[in-house]
């Protein structure tokens, strides 16, 4: 079982189960830590109680007990803010934290009265949250100790640079040991779909020059790529399962199978350490990431689980960003 990082995982006393009755998806055992987000993006509205769409997702973040969910964008694509907000109260209860960026399916009532940013202010003033910036689309916050950046790089129209800068700054002027840059869109050589360029790869640079994990959605897929030294040029800095993250050398995903549906995989490279597309016959989820196990504040565990219980991707984190 390679993907625990054997020297880690031992020094923690944790162990992998045998395998499960599907020889292809091996039971693992998932440490528990301080904290436990969980990143989804490309939800869309689910009309039934518990289909196995949007609403089986949020079912997922909630019996793996994750305390916020970022969503990295594209909520009902209804233009329906109060459904999708419904949808998520339904399962999770008012009182959970949500944060997102911005996608390009929720511009249209992104802004003005009973639209998606006042709703996710509200509901972040209502259980307490202060943040810098505009929520949503050029915001900081901190979750838990854990240094929290959202932007709209190609999403919503901003001045070239905008949200470089942003970034830029914001992970400078901060020493939490966790970061998170999130956003929607991607570049082409980020996602293993069909998308284009559309965020340029200052945003990459930025995060990564910071040492933040990079968070997007928008193609209908998971995809992860190992440590990387330049995400403009894919540089693969380390292979191994245990990814340490420096202000230089970081990881980037897609996380885009949050309900809306799934596609194939049209794209390759030797930078992807993990691939999750209807190719592989890739369920919904989300991606789960557990900080501070073992009172270690610099070391996570992340891990990829779909609504059928399969996890296909796990990997630890370190973080030497101090
Ligand atoms: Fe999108």
């Amino acid at each position: 079982m390679p993907w625990l990082g054997v020297g880690l995982a031992s020094l923690l006393g944790l162990s992998c189960k045998g395998q499960s009755p599907d020889a292809a998806v091996p039971a693992i055992d998932i440490p528990e830590g301080r904290v436990k987000l969980a990143f989804i993006g490309d939800q869309g509205l689910d009309s039934r109680l518990w289909g196995n769409g949007p609403r089986a997702v949020l079912k997922l973040i909630q019996d793996e007990g994750a305390q916020a969910v970022l969503h990295q964008g594209d909520f009902d694509y209804d233009d329906d803010p109060a459904a999708w907000v419904r949808q998520i109260d339904d399962v999770l209860g008012p009182d959970f934290p949500y944060f997102v960026s911005v996608g390009n399916h929720d511009v249209e009532r992104w802004d003005g009265p009973g639209g998606y940013r006042e709703r996710m202010e509200q509901r972040a003033t209502r259980l307490g949250f202060t943040w810098t910036g505009e929520l949503g689309e050029s915001a900081e916050l901190h979750f838990r100790g854990i240094h929290l950046l959202f932007g709209a790089p190609g999403t919503l129209d901003r001045p070239d640079g905008f949200y470089t800068d942003f970034f830029t700054r914001g992970l400078a002027a901060d020493t939490s040991t966790w970061r998170v840059c999130s956003w929607h869109k991607n570049q082409e050589l980020m996602q293993v779909g069909g998308k284009t360029d559309e965020t340029g790869w200052g945003v990459y640079e930025a995060c990564r020059a910071g040492g933040a994990i990079i968070a997007t959605g928008h193609e209908h897929s998971y995809s992860r790529t190992h440590l990387l030294s330049s995400m403009e040029h894919q540089t693969v800095a380390s292979l191994s399962d245990t990814l340490r993250i420096t202000k230089g050398e970081t990881f980037a995903f897609v996380s885009g199978l949050g309900g809306r549906g799934i596609r194939d995989q049209k794209l390759a490279g030797d930078w992807w350490a993990s691939i999750h597309t209807t190719t592989q016959e890739a369920a919904l989820g989300a991606l789960f990431g557990v900080f501070d196990i073992g009172g270690r504040g610099d070391l996570a565990f992340f891990y990829f689980k779909d609504v059928d219980g399969n996890i296909v991707d796990a990997f630890w984190v370190v973080s030497a960003v101090n």
